[in-house]
C-alpha cells in the first residue's frame, strides 16, 4: 500500500475525517442575516396583520406560561422593517417549557421562494430567552440549501405583548 493510503486508512480507523478537520465556527460556507417578525393574534383586534396564534393556553405550572403553544407563519425580511418585502417565511411553532423562567422551544422552516433563493432551511432548538443571543440548530435544507447544516444565532430586537422581532444569523457549515 502507498504511504498516503495507509495514512487515510489510519485516520478512518481513528474516526477522523480529513474533510472536516478544518471546520471552524468563524468560517461558515454560507451566511444569511435575516429578521423574523411575529404578530400574535389578539382576539379579533389585529386579524389582518396577525401571523401567529395561540393553539393551547398556558398551564398552571409556574408563572412563565408553561405549556403555551403557538403556531406561526411569519414574514422574514432582510432589514428590520416589517413593511419591507419578505425574503422568506418562517413556518413552525414554539412552546414555553420552563417553570422558573421564560424559555421556549422552537421548530420551524425558512421557506425561500424568490428569484434570489428557492428552497428551505429547517431550524430547531431551545430558545433560552434570558440569554442575549441563543444558538439554534440548522438541521437540514432543500433546494438552494440542499443538505444544509449549521447554527442559527438569534437575538431579540423588539418585544411587546403581541409583537416580537428577532435577528437571525444563519451560518451553514455544510454547503453542497
Ligand atoms: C388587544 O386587543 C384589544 C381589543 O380587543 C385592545 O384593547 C388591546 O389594546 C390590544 N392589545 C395590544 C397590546 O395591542
Ligand atoms: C390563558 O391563561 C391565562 C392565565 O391563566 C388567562 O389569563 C387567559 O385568559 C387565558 N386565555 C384564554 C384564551 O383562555
Ligand atoms: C413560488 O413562487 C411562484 C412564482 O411566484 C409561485 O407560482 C409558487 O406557487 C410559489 N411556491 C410556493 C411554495 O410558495
Amino acid at each position: 500500500m502507498q504511504p498516503m493510503a495507509i495514512l487515510l486508512c489510519l485516520l478512518f480507523l481513528l474516526g477522523i475525517n480529513p474533510g472536516h478537520a478544518s471546520l471552524s465556527k468563524d468560517k461558515p460556507c454560507k451566511r444569511l442575516v435575516l429578521h423574523l417578525h411575529d404578530v400574535l393574534l389578539n382576539g379579533t383586534a389585529n386579524e389582518a396583520e396577525a401571523t401567529s396564534a395561540v393553539v393551547a393556553n398556558q398551564t398552571a405550572l409556574g408563572a412563565y406560561k408553561f405549556g403555551k403553544f403557538v403556531v406561526f407563519d411569519d414574514p422574514v425580511t432582510a432589514d428590520e422593517s416589517l413593511a419591507s418585502p419578505p425574503v422568506a417565511r418562517a413556518q413552525g411553532f414554539y412552546f414555553y417549557d420552563m417553570k422558573t423562567d421564560y424559555n421556549a422551544w422552537f421548530a420551524f422552516t425558512l421557506v425561500f421562494n424568490s428569484t434570489r433563493h428557492t428552497g428551505t432551511i429547517s431550524i430547531m432548538g431551545a430558545d433560552l430567552m434570558m440569554m442575549d443571543t441563543r444558538d439554534l440548530s440548522v438541521v437540514g435544507g432543500t433546494g438552494d440549501f440542499f443538505m444544509a447544516r449549521g447554527v442559527a444565532t438569534v437575538s431579540t430586537e423588539a418585544a411587546s405583548l403581541y409583537y416580537f422581532r428577532v435577528k437571525m444569523e444563519v451560518k451553514l457549515y455544510e454547503c453542497h
